[in-house]
């Protein structure tokens, strides 16, 4: 199962909002926001910041299924969202949740989307969205989930979703060998068989396009700066960590990589929106 702690997802939930393109998120809401109920299937939610964020897009009733395969995030998520909400009542396994004049039906659904991507869908949906999800997915994983959304026609929007660039301020010469390894690591096998990483948004937009969805991508990078030290001081081990197992680089390379002190990154994403034929 994944590394992702509820603390790493609530430290990147405010840069991940403000990296998403606003343009991108106009375009879904033109196309959605006049349906009276939509029914939106979220991939891979952690504790439910996609929810957050792409809940104003939508109409007056929306039913969300937030979908996981670890049970901790999924639990941390149903306690999160009532103190997000401006009210909130259960009804069953659901929460029903008032936020700014619309009514949120929430449901859970653990499933491991490599073992049962059907069951994860649902048979019907509207729209199936994923946060920070696809550069840890195989593009063979990809082409199976492109075709699966196509079946039930809904429309597809994700975010967030590492494109290979970065930057760090001040720079180092080891940045580049550095980012090198992590590529490197970034390409082994999250789960999904090897991760299409960096290519996971160009392997989103052919598969869709093979499926005659209209599709439309935007970037979306995180700008950190001194206001985010608390994540860039997080991102910085992270990375560092990746590029010490793939062995690429020596630990003293690694170390004096670590011991640049850093005010700033740049780190690269990319939105996609895919719209289905008519
Ligand atoms: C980078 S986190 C993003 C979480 C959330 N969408 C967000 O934006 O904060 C990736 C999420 O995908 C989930 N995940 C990874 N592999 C999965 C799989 N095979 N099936 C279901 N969920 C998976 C992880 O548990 C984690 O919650």
């Amino acid at each position: 199962m994944s590394g992702f702690t509820p603390g790493w997802l609530a430290l990147r939930e405010a840069a991940d909002h403000r990296a998403r393109d606003g343009m991108l998120a106009m375009a879904l809401a033109d196309r959605l926001q006049a349906n009276p109920l939509v029914r939106v299937v979220d991939l891979g939610c952690g504790t439910g910041s996609n929810i957050r964020a792409t809940y104003a897009l939508l109409g007056r009733q929306q039913h969300w299924t937030l979908v996981d395969y670890n049970p901790l995030l999924l639990e941390k998520a149903r306690e999160v969202l009532p103190a997000w909400a401006d009210s909130a009542t259960i009804r069953g396994d659901e929460l029903v949740l008032q936020k700014s004049g619309k009514t949120l039906v929430v449901a859970f659904r653990q499933r491991d989307l490599v073992v049962d991507l059907d069951g994860a869908l649902g048979r019907e949906c509207d729209l199936v969205t994923a946060s920070a999800l696809f550069d840890l997915c195989s593009e063979g994983f990809i082409a199976k989930f492109a075709m699966a959304v196509a079946q039930r026609k809904a429309v597809f929007y994700t975010v967030l979703t590492y494109n290979g660039v970065q930057r760090w301020m001040p720079e180092n010469t080891l940045d580049a060998p550095m980012a090198a390894a992590f590529h490197a690591h970034q390409n082994t096998d999250k789960g999904f068989g090897i991760s299409a990483g960096p290519r996971a948004a160009g392997a989103l937009a052919a598969a869709f396009r093979r499926a005659d969805y209209a599709v439309r991508e935007a970037d979306s990078p995180w700008l950190l700066t001194r206001s985010d030290q608390a994540l860039v001081a997080a991102l910085v081990p992270g990375f560092a960590n990746a590029v010490s197992e793939t062995g690429r680089l020596s630990a003293a390379d690694v170390a004096a990589w670590l011991a640049q002190a850093r005010y700033g990154a740049e780190v690269g994403h990319t939105d996609t929106l895919a719209l289905p034929p008519g």
